[in-house]
């Protein structure tokens, strides 16, 4: 058993079911979260939290205490939702990038052993060959992606710099139990989930035909313990893809299908997808529709050979049965019996 365990942004989605799964493997954690956008209920088991919760912005001088001598930092602390970067770019280059910075620092002062950071595919979003390789060159404009990849620079260059353990995974997109179904604009597979377990028709945008590449929670979870553990993870860049892509329209069939529903979509322009943050396109400068509809239609697949060779990791979880656990979970939530840690769907 190592040492001490910090996860950073721990009371969101993958951050509270990796917490769940070190706890279960008997680590000790120190679980960090200022609550802006997680929930303390994710840390929650039959109603008891299993971790205690460290109140804490990641830009606090006093994070180094907290995270001193871990044996591994999960840094998962960001914001995340892409129209809340857009939106706010100060705050989201502050938190996401110089946040990032804090952390690095932290851990290279305290003697940290290894860092491993939660990047995002994101930042292949101009990309035009596929599946994208960790090499290819990136150019990332949006803020979410551009602030994901300059911290990623930052962990380059604090392995350069002081010779700190740092691992890097883009995830691609993640779903199962925890995916936050609360918030303004929810992820696409919650999203969906929620409104049908409700009788709902949800809205979705531009015509169902885009494709992306989908990884379960679980399989998350597992290469981010391979790059806690493995010694040739150190200095590496990982995508966490499935490999496979899937339309809008699949997913949803299949998330019908599993909710026994026979609601169909409501389909609006891709240029309409973040009208709820309305500043967007507004002023002197509003953001160009085009730049807003490629992104919606974006297609994304992620090569997966370097986790298989470097780290024996290989996406597992077929989609039907992740996305199962899935409606499980949000059944459960929406029927008042708490958001609970799932005793893992898929475990
Ligand atoms: N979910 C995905 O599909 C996906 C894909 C690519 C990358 N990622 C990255 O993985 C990480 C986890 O994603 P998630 O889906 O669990 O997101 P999430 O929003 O559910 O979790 C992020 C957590 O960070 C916390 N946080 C934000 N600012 C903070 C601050 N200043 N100090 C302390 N805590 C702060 C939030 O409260 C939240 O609990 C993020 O870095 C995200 O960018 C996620």
């Amino acid at each position: 058993m190592s040492g001490k365990i910090v996860i950073t942004g721990a009371a969101g989605f993958i951050g509270s079911q990796l917490a769940w799964r070190l706890y279960r493997a008997g680590h000790e954690l120190v679980l960090i979260d200022d609550l802006s956008f997680g929930y303390e209920s994710n840390l929650l088991i039959e109603g008891k939290p299993f971790a205690e919760l460290h109140k804490l912005d990641i830009r606090s001088p006093e994070l180094h205490r907290a995270i001193e001598n871990a044996d591994c930092v999960f840094h998962l602390a960001a914001v995340s939702a892409l129209p809340v970067n857009q939106s706010e770019p100060d705050r989201a280059i502050g938190i996401n990038v110089a946040g990032t910075a804090n952390v690095l620092e932290a851990a290279r002062r305290g003697g940290v052993r290894r860092v491993v950071f939660a990047s995002t595919s994101a930042i292949y979003e101009n990309n035009t060959s596929f599946p994208c390789r960790e090499d290819d060159p990136v150019s990332p404009a949006l803020i979410y992606s551009l602030s994901k990849w300059q911290a990623e620079r930052l962990c380059a260059a604090f392995g350069k710099v002081y010779g700190l353990e740092v691992a890097v995974t883009r995830y691609y997109n993640v779903y199962g139990p925890h995916q936050d179904i609360r918030r303004k604009s929810p992820p696409f597979v919650g999203y969906v989930i929620r409104e049908l377990l409700q009788g709902r028709a949800p809205v979705l945008h531009s015509n169902g035909e885009q494709r992306r590449d989908y990884v379960y929670l679980e399989d998350v979870n597992d290469i981010n313990i391979a790059c806690m553990t493995h010694p040739d993870a150190v200095g590496g860049i990982f995508n966490v893809a499935s490999g496979q892509a899937y339309s809008v329209n699949e997913i949803y069939d299949l998330i019908a299908g599993i909710v026994g529903t026979a609601i169909r979509p409501e389909f609006r322009p891709a240029a309409r997808f973040w009208e709820k943050y309305p500043s967007l396109f507004e002023g002197r400068k509003p953001m160009d529709p085009h730049i807003l509809e490629k992104e919606v239609d974006k297609f994304t697949l992620g090569a997966t050979e370097r986790a298989e060779r470097v780290l024996g990791w290989k996406a597992r979880v077929p989609i039907a049965d992740g996305l199962r656990a899935a409606v499980d979970y949000t059944r459960h939530l929406l029927a008042g019996q708490g958001a609970a840690t799932t005793k893992n769907a898929m475990a």
